[in-house]
């Protein structure tokens, strides 16, 4: 044994994917070691919905297990069951102001495995990906897995994509655009003023290269939101897809269901998108999403946990920043804080400075934004309180070394 080699094993991608997000991990690391020695850390590095499910979902479930129906565990059609994707394709027909029909829903593993699924249907080597700062680092990691490449536009202070910047990276390589509204880690929520503007700019560039440039926007927070819903990107743009999952807004992270959807006449029938797509999940092994959480879909799509407790949560944080005058920009949506750390240190140091205090936080370079640092507020509201007030001190005792 002690003559073999395993440097090779582990394939090269495969390494180089890992340096992504390492702060995520770092951060998480950093977390595993100081539980040791600071039992009553506040972990909120994890977007992990900590709100139990709405107790509908246990009920419903319970009765699905009942159910003596022949082949109900069975698989099916990688795109999910008709029934459930003729009720979504109602409720979003309704909810996205545009037709759609069970044609054009795709029920996936997560929005993560909906992501997979239309980056793979549509990218190859080379290809470029626009996505805008600050992103979910995942895109970065899925973009690099299919050898295509992830051109990132800058945002604003209050974490607006450039919009001239985006112009001018578009090029005839564009093969894809990824949008998050509710934005995670800013709580962002693009309004339909910003999106129209975003949109002409796209259509005029898709007219200058004569090339349809589809746009994914990932939206696993939209029903998480404090605001009034803006238009539908459905509406605004006819070559988009919706990603959608029941983790966040049903709390159902770890049981794996989501869905993609796109306007019944945004694409010739020509393409045969939805056949694309099942091949699209067939390579990457997806198989067709949990059978068991695709039937539970139209008994539990219109409940959700109480957000008044995240937007609570926010508030309270929000409050003790300000009293010490640490910027934040105000969620409008989810349960992430994205405060501004212009206090002489980095993201990373603050976060590790933070960390010995008790508040396990990720720094903003994860995100592709340095200088700041997400707090994802699921814990209970005594813990968020405790957490901002260390928060404020160790800006504050910083601030006075610097
Ligand atoms: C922006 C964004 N997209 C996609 C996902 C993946 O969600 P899911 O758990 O539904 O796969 C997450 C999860 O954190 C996210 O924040």
């Amino acid at each position: 044994m002690a003559n073999i080699n395993y440097e090779n094993l582990v394939s090269a991608k495969m390494q180089e994917l890992s340096q992504i997000g390492s702060e995520i991990r770092n951060t998480f690391m950093l977390g595993q070691d100081l539980k040791e020695t600071c039992p009553d850390l506040i972990d909120l590095s994890l977007g992990n919905p900590d709100l139990e499910p709405p107790p509908i979902v246990k009920t419903y479930l319970k009765e699905l297990l009942d159910v003596q129906d022949i082949g109900a565990h069975r698989y099916m059609d990688g795109a999910g069951l008709e029934d459930v994707r003729k009720f979504i394709s109602n409720e979003l027909s309704r909810t996205e102001n545009v037709p759609i029909t069970s044609k054009e829903v795709f029920l996936t593993v997560g929005a993560a495995g909906a992501l997979q699924i239309c980056m793979r249907a549509f990218l190859q080597h080379d290809d470029e990906v626009i996505i805008f700062k600050p992103y979910f680092p995942e895109y970065l990691s899925y973009t690099h897995h299919l050898g295509a490449n992830p051109i990132v536009i800058n945002s604003d202070d209050n974490h607006e994509p450039l919009l001239d910047e985006f112009e001018n990276r578009i090029t005839k390589k564009t093969k894809l655009i990824i949008i998050n509204s509710p934005n995670n880690p800013s709580g962002v929520y693009y309004s339909s003023e910003y999106l129209e503007k975003f949109f002409k700019i796209l259509l005029n560039k898709s007219k200058e290269f004569a090339a349809v440039i589809p746009v994914i926007s990932d939206e696993p927070y939209a029903r998480l939101l404090f605001v009034e819903r803006q238009k539908s990107i459905l509406e605004m743009y006819p070559h988009s897809f919706i990603v959608r999952s029941l983790s966040k807004d049903l709390g159902l992270a770890g049981e794996r269901i989501g869905y993609f959807a796109w306007s019944q006449n945004a694409f010739p029938n020509s393409l045969n998108l939805m056949s694309v797509f099942r091949n699209a999940a067939r390579v990457a092994g997806f198989v067709c999403a949990p059978r068991l959480q695709q039937r539970l879909i139209p008994h539990i799509f219109n409940a959700k946990v109480d957000i008044n407790l995240y937007q609570e949560r926010i508030s309270q944080f929000l409050k003790i920043l300000e009293l010490s005058e640490v910027f934040c920009v105000k969620p409008k949506a989810g349960f992430f804080v994205f405060p501004k750390i212009d206090n002489g240190f980095s993201d990373q140091e603050f976060c590790r400075f933070l960390a010995q205090k008790g508040v396990l936080c990720v720094p903003g370079s994860a995100f592709g934004k340095p200088g700041y640092v997400r707090a994802s507020l699921t814990q209970s509201l005594s813990n968020i309180i405790k957490a901002a007030e260390i928060f404020v001190q160790a800006y504050n005792e910083i601030k006075k070394l610097k």
